[in-house]
């Protein structure tokens, strides 16, 4: 069709509040590299290598073929929020009634819902700057404003009780977390956490912990914000530890008096999550699906164990040890190299040079962007050695 003739349609102000992924640039350029026959190495999704395991598909098999594929309720199966809910009881030893989880389609709806449900227009966010680029823009979809808080090694790339108590005003409305976080992999220490829940709820205001990296920590237990309050809302997702990004299923933890809300909300915006992933997910919880997962749990440790002194080796800073998720978030302003300083000039000379995808920094904010580039290790053990060898040729080492 022409598109000069093509009526001009005019977009909603708030989509030029949202900007594109700077990795999807990188990953089309690969992708051409790939269709002129060049081998590349992709660390730059953040996406398990790994699917879900038989036990998953047989689950979702069995469900098509009963044809329990209609609506669910907007909150999800009752089935589904009793497993989750027995899930905090073993894996993390606390108490959350059914009764609070809101089943969604990803951590993505959940996050949408929980901005749709809290944030009004011009209300402000804190979140750390680098952070989930996603999460400024669904407080933007909400007309809400993004509060970028830069974030350094000595806070483990976190927010601070003390950006709260230093940066709250009277448009504040509270502040939105990822621990383990999305692109560093470090988590908010539980002292941290609680002294931040405290600092936001004296305030009044509301403190979302996006807990989805939470299944794959390599340190201490990890401790659910959960612990700090019925106040505090959490969002997970199967994409992750569970292995099945493309299913779309995530949930919400959200405190007793907001059920009715979110259950509004879900019910307009979303009907309910995927009926056939829902009925698949109840396998993630029998024993022998788990420790599948925690044998991939350390199968990614293990990885995380390689590439830091790896990535180390080659000229690479990494100032705080990730403890989660599969992200090394690595500075890479003393390499040796031209573009050492500038992540963007470097990722793009490693992608057409050594045939590696790593994402630049400026896709998670302003903070010291062109200083740091992210590195996923959610790609087989083979391919990080391959890469480390590839790198080691880039940088004349
Ligand atoms: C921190 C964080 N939150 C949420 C999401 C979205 O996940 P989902 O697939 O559950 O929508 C991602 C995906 O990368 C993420 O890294």
């Amino acid at each position: 069709m022409n598109s000069v003739t093509e009526p001009l349609v005019r977009l909603a102000a708030r989509v030029d509040a949202i900007q594109p992924f700077y990795v999807m640039e990188l990953a089309k350029e690969a992708a051409l590299l790939e269709r002129q026959g060049r081998d590349i190495i992709h660390m730059g999704i953040g996406e398990p290598d790994f699917t879900a395991p038989d036990q998953v598909i047989e689950a979702a098999t069995s469900a098509m073929r009963r044809g329990v594929t209609q609506y669910t309720s907007a909150l999800g199966l009752h089935a589904l929020r009793e497993a989750i809910a027995g899930h905090y009881a073993n894996a993390y030893g606390i108490d959350v009634d059914p009764a609070r989880i809101v089943v969604t389609a990803g951590a993505s709806a959940a996050l949408l819902l929980a901005c749709t449900a809290l944030v009004d227009r011009d209300d402000e966010v804190l979140m750390p700057d680098p952070c989930y680029p996603c999460n400024r823009h669904f407080v933007a979809a909400a007309e809400g404003k993004p509060v970028l808080v830069p974030s350094s090694p000595a806070e483990r790339f976190q927010l601070t009780a003390a950006d709260v108590e230093r940066l709250w005003n009277q448009r504040t409305r509270g502040v939105l977390l990822a621990s383990p976080s999305n692109p560093t992999g470090t988590s908010i220490e539980p002292a941290e956490l609680k002294r931040i829940v405290e600092a936001v709820r004296a305030r009044g205001g509301f403190t979302i912990v996006d807990e989805i990296y939470q299944g794959l920590s390599y340190g201490a237990p990890p401790v659910s914000a959960l612990s700090f309050g019925d106040d505090v809302i959490t969002v997970n997702s199967f994409s992750k530890y569970f292995n099945m990004t493309g299913w779309r299923l995530g949930w919400l933890v959200v405190p007793p008096s907001l059920v009715g809300a979110f259950e509004k909300l879900a019910q307009n915006l979303f009907i309910c999550a995927s009926a056939l992933a829902q009925h698949a997910a109840l396998a993630c919880f029998e024993p022998d699906t788990l420790a599948i997962y925690e044998a991939r749990r350390l199968e990614f440790k293990r990885r995380r164990d390689f590439i830091v002194p790896a990535l180390e080796s080659l000229g690479f800073k990494v100032p705080v040890m990730p403890d989660g998720a599969f992200y090394v978030y690595a500075d890479c302003s003393q390499v040796a190299h031209s573009a050492a300083g500038d992540s963007a000039a470097l990722t793009t000379a490693m992608l057409h040079d050594a045939g590696v995808v790593l994402v630049p920094g400026m896709d998670f904010g302003n903070h010291a962007p062109r200083s740091y580039i992210r590195l996923s290790y959610a790609t087989a053990y083979s391919k990080l050695e391959e890469a480390v060898e590839r790198l080691h040729g880039f940088f004349g080492r």
